[in-house]
């Protein structure tokens, strides 16, 4: 009989607190709602920081293009892409000269996509990360 009551209870406090909590995420879809602003404070923010490289313009130079697109493949050799450093892998590509290398790099090779998947940089980007890797192999 206690037992029984005692459940009763549990489940009426259970109950209580999921119907509150509703309540309070109703109160927080709200447009005013300080506490929903503060809480979505952090993805605002890392939206920003993410549209911020972009807004601050001018060209890519490139050890940050290398770094953000191509490391990717030419840090591991993934995909079987030549290795950054490896001057047995770059010497015969680079003997190809320089622009067979960004004609490579610019309109993709193989499993490499053309500009390494990053169909929004310049050429002149992509023509910079070329140059920064091949520079490794030197
Ligand atoms: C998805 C993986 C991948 C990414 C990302 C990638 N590459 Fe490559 N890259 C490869 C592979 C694989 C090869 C070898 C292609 C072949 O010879 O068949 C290659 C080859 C090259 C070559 C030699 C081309 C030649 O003619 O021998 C250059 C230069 C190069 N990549 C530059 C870049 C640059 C610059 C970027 C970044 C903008 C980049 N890669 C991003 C996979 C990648």
């Amino acid at each position: 009989m206690w037992k029984t009551i005692g459940i009763a209870a549990v489940l009426v406090i259970v109950f209580y607190l999921i119907a509150n909590k509703s309540f309070n995420s109703a109160a927080d879809s709200n447009p005013g709602n300080e506490a929903a602003e503060v809480r979505i404070q952090p993805v605002a923010k890392f939206e920003l920081a993410k549209a911020a490289p972009a807004a601050a313009a001018g060209p890519k130079d490139g050890a940050t293009v290398y770094n953000s697109i191509c490391g990717a493949c030419h840090n591991t050799g993934a995909a079987g892409a030549p290795k950054a450093g490896d001057k047995a892998a770059w010497a015969p590509r680079i003997a190809q000269g320089k622009d067979a290398l960004y004609k490579s790099a610019i309109g993709g090779k193989g499993a490499m996509p053309p500009k390494g998947g990053a169909a929004d940089l310049s050429d002149d980007e992509i023509k910079g990360a070329v140059d920064y890797l091949v520079g490794q192999a030197k």
